[in-house]
């Protein structure tokens, strides 16, 4: 059977989860395209490290160049957080003919009309259902399931770790610093977890929806934002009393004024859907014009939730299908965009 050959750049804990992935189930493409995928290549920074010692022999590297000179890699998952040398790499690996694949949401937020522009004048992709809300498929439904959508609103909780902190508060009553120091242990918080709690990280996700759903083009720095770091444990205990939970919720809503954006922590009435999210879930409430309500429900951060992702984009660009969805979808450089009222 024929195969697609696949590398990585950026061996940590999706990395680890996305190897793991293609060597145990590179055939499950198969099933959609007569073709496996293999892992050639993983570029590391430190060959040595104990960790990598399982992989086959031949697969880890400290040279981009063996990624970059192989041209029969056509999909690259690049999975090392941050900004730099994330960029350059990803510019690197487009320039020598690959498709990419990203999580890095950071990146997209801060680079992306940089990166797409530059794969549309390359003829590459860039792929990024990983980049928002781990597991749960908000990119392919927004860009492709709810085409025939005016989307109307977007209500989300995009940060996992942030999701799990208050959770652990105020069910168990843990500390805010052990509740982080168990989101990293368990991977799911950034390299630095300020970005998490903050609410840095749902803002740059909340941006790349902004782009998708509504065609609008925010700097993800200009998105009013608080972070659960401004919770105090006895909030969340009020809130119960009160009948609520406290969730940290990014919001996209279209309205008279244009097009609202904001991630706060927000009381939401205990029993609906938002307000039972528990633990490193995510989840996405949105509302088309023609559609309705649409609710989305699933783990937004962790090893194999967002190594699901990633491979499903792999096989999407294995197949083709990447392609076709990069090339309609034009928001990246899009002029035309709504009035966007950043609302603090
Ligand atoms: P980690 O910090 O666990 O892994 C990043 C890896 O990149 C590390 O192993 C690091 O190597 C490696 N790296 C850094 N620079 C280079 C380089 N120049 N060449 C080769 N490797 C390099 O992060 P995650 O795996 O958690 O996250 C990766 C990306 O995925 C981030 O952008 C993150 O935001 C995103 N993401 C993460 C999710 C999660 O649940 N963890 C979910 C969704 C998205 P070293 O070990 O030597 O430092
Ligand atoms: N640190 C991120 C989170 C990873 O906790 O949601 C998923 O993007």
């Amino acid at each position: 059977m024929e195969k697609t050959k696949v590398a990585i750049v950026g061996l940590g804990t999706v990395g680890t989860g996305v190897a793991k992935l293609l060597l145990d189930h590179g055939d499950r493409t198969a099933r959609h395209a007569g073709r496996t995928l293999w892992l050639q290549r993983a570029v590391v920074r430190d060959a040595s490290k104990p960790e990598y010692a399982d992989l086959p022999e031949g697969v880890v590297t400290e040279d981009l160049d063996d990624v970059l000179n192989d041209p029969e890699i056509k999909v690259v998952a690049q999975l090392i957080g941050g900004l730099e040398p994330a960029r350059t790499i990803m510019l690197k690996l487009l320039e020598s003919g690959k498709d990419v694949v990203t999580a890095n949401k950071a990146l997209l937020a801060e680079h992306g009309p940089e990166l797409f522009g530059r794969a549309r004048e390359l003829g590459q992709c860039i792929a990024f259902e990983a980049a928002v809300a781990g597991g749960i498929p908000i990119i392919t439904n927004i860009s492709q399931c709810l085409s025939a959508n005016q989307i109307l609103s977007l209500e989300g909780i995009l940060n996992g770790t942030s999701n799990f902190l208050v959770t652990q508060m105020d069910r168990l009553g843990m500390s805010f610093d052990d509740a982080v120091a168990q989101a990293q242990e368990l991977g799911y918080a950034e390299a630095d977890p300020t970005m998490d709690v903050d609410g840095t990280d749902a803002a740059q996700k909340l941006a790349i929806l902004a782009h998708l759903a509504f065609g609008a083009h925010p700097r993800w720095a200009d998105i009013p934002r608080l972070g659960v770091d401004q919770l105090d444990p006895a909030d969340l205990q009020y809130a119960r009393e009160l009948g609520y939970r406290i969730k940290l919720l990014a919001v996209a809503r279209l309205g008279s004024e244009g097009l609202e954006l904001h991630v706060s922590p927000t009381l939401v009435k205990a029993g609906t859907p938002l307000a039972e999210v528990q633990d490193a879930f995510n989840a996405i409430a949105v509302r088309g014009d023609a559609v309705g309500p649409v609710f989305y429900h699933g783990l937004g951060a962790g090893q194999m939730p967002t190594a699901s992702a990633v491979v499903a984009d792999i096989i999407d660009t294995a197949v083709g299908r990447t392609r076709l969805t990069f090339q309609t979808l034009k928001q990246f450089n899009g002029d035309e965009q709504p009035r966007v009222s950043l609302r603090p």
